[in-house]
């Protein structure tokens, strides 16, 4: 008998009695079943195609030539970069997946838009085109424009942290705990438990905890000047976040005085997700689900590098007045004036366009089931990778990946640096290189829980083909993984060392002295 996969998959099932809907696409592709061979039964797309992963809603007018570089080059370039894949250069990368930010492929509608740049110093056209934008899809009274995501933050805390304050999150991004901590306040995480378990199948990874918030408030009365959401949670792998759970921390939000900003970095992806997986919003448009979800809240910062689909650009909109007096002084001294704010007028102008086009439901199942498809490939053929699949890039857990290289040896670069000399694919690192560190206390280095490598994929600028290289290769790096061996650092900076640091291979003879 030949079964369907989502028949045979785990109930995705949250607390709360949200579970993935029969509209969702992604069921079969989150809960794949190895064993099973035939293809899936075809799902319905939103406009009736019958896909499982509906192909690129776009044509190609401009291309891009890559430069296709031999093996013994790139294994001359890795090896001067001293196995570090920031070193290399881009023009030597036959598929770059170390970001999704900034690197998004605008539409020939941003392009035209550019030439209505309206480049006056004070009330450009093109800010009030923005302006109106992020009202309509956002609803936020206040926009101020600012040249990328960190500058919002910036600009948010600066105003209204105090040193001893703290600020819950589900997992602040490192730019954003970072302008926390340079207020010399606190970030605290508060993902829910199966946020932070690379095997849990909970639709919604990203939820923030409201028991855990509810305790860190009564906690710290009077120390949390605002409770900030991640939609998606980039640093939890680009898992979404419910309305419910949104809903819940509002609640505690009230209850204690405290108000709520989003990080909508990746809004629209999250709102596609609500749409797919949580019951009652199928029937919804994803800019419906973007208001009912931003009415919970009482602003945002955005980096319009990820959903703008824009190369640059980003902005911070609230409802209250006074801070936003108090943001805009800052914002002058340090980013421009108000209706510019470190942008030019054609910046803003792709950056409005960008965001009505990202809510385009056609380009938003292609791009959620691209990547979920790379993730498919992967996870079909054994290889390990984090379960459900994000909205923006593919984790693959190093440590299952290559468990005979320990985590002091840097399995997950090892990893990274092999996938770019065997295939030339560009991933990153997220595990010990960037992450472990010596415990002040005791003295001894602490290792991150997660060894992963990042495979992000850019918005509208790889084909299915080129994924399919990737996952091809990937799966070929896997089958031979037994030859990979682990790294030891020759060189690194003080702070941040994944940038910059130097690494070379451990030989055979020393891992048998080793162990
Ligand atoms: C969730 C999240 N917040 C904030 C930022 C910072 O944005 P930017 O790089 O535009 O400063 C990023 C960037 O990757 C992000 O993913």
């Amino acid at each position: 008998m030949v079964v369907h996969r989502a028949e045979q998959a785990p109930a995705l099932t949250a607390p709360g009695g949200m579970g993935l809907t029969a509209r969702c696409p992604l069921a079969s592709a989150i809960a794949i079943l190895p064993e099973v061979h035939s293809p899936a039964a075809p799902n319905e797309h939103p406009r009736g195609f019958p896909m499982r992963f509906p192909a690129e809603p776009f044509r190609i007018k401009v291309v891009e030539p890559i430069r296709r570089v031999s093996r013994e080059e790139r294994e001359k370039l890795i090896r001067e970069a001293g196995l570090n894949i920031f070193a290399v250069p881009a023009d030597s990368i036959y598929v770059d997946l170390l970001t999704d930010s900034g690197t998004s492929a605008m539409s020939d509608n941003q392009w035209a838009g550019l030439m209505l740049g309206d480049e006056s110093y004070s009330g450009s056209r093109n800010y009030f085109h923005f302006e109106k934008t992020v009202r309509e899809i956002f609803g936020f009274e206040h926009v101020i424009p600012t040249h990328q995501g960190r500058v919002a933050e910036n600009l948010l805390f600066s105003t209204l942290l105090k040193p001893g304050d703290v600020v819950p999150n589900n997992i602040h991004f490192d730019t954003t705990r970072a302008n926390v901590e340079h207020q010399q306040a606190e970030a605290a995480d508060l993902v829910i438990d199966e946020g932070l378990d690379p095997t849990s199948l909970h639709p919604f990874k990203g939820d923030l905890d409201p028991g855990k918030l509810d305790r860190l408030l009564t906690e710290k009365k009077g120390r949390v000047p605002l409770v900030m959401i991640t939609v998606t949670n980039n640093s939890g792998g680009g898992q979404p976040v419910s309305i419910a759970n949104v809903r819940q921390v509002r609640e505690v939000c009230r209850r204690h005085g405290v108000p709520l900003i989003f990080d909508a970095c990746r809004f629209a992806e999250n709102c596609y997700f609500i749409q797919q997986r949580e019951s009652g919003y199928a029937n919804k448009s994803v800019a419906e689900i973007a208001r009912e979800l931003f009415s919970h809240g009482d602003g945002c910062t955005m980096s319009a590098k990820k959903d703008g689909l824009v190369n640059i650009g980003g902005f911070l909109a609230l409802n209250n007045a006074e801070w936003v007096s108090a943001i805009t002084n800052l914002l002058i001294l340090i980013e421009g004036f108000p209706t510019y704010g470190g942008l030019a007028g054609r910046d803003l102008e792709a950056m409005a366009r960008g965001l009505r086009e990202v809510l385009d439901e056609d380009y938003l199942a292609f791009r959620i089931g691209q990547v979920a498809h790379l993730g498919e490939m992967l996870d079909q053929a054994g290889v390990p990778i984090v379960k459900p699949v994000g909205g923006h890039a593919v984790y693959v857990d190093a440590k299952r990946f290559l468990p005979q290289i320990p985590q002091s040896q840097f399995p997950g670069q090892a990893l990274v640096a092999a996938l770019y000399r065997d295939y030339g694919i560009r991933a990153v690192e997220v595990g010990s290189l960037m992450f472990a560190h010596r415990d002040a206390h005791s003295g001894e280095v602490a290792y991150p829980r997660l060894e992963l490598v990042r495979l992000a994929v850019p918005r509208r600028v790889y084909t299915t083909e080129h994924m399919r290289y990737v996952a091809e290769s990937v799966i070929e790096l896997h089958r031979q993984r037994a030859r990979l061996k682990g790294l030891r650092i020759t060189w690194e900076a003080p702070v941040l060392r994944h940038f910059t640091a130097r690494l070379e291979e451990i030989t055979d003879r020393e891992v048998g002295t080793a162990r």
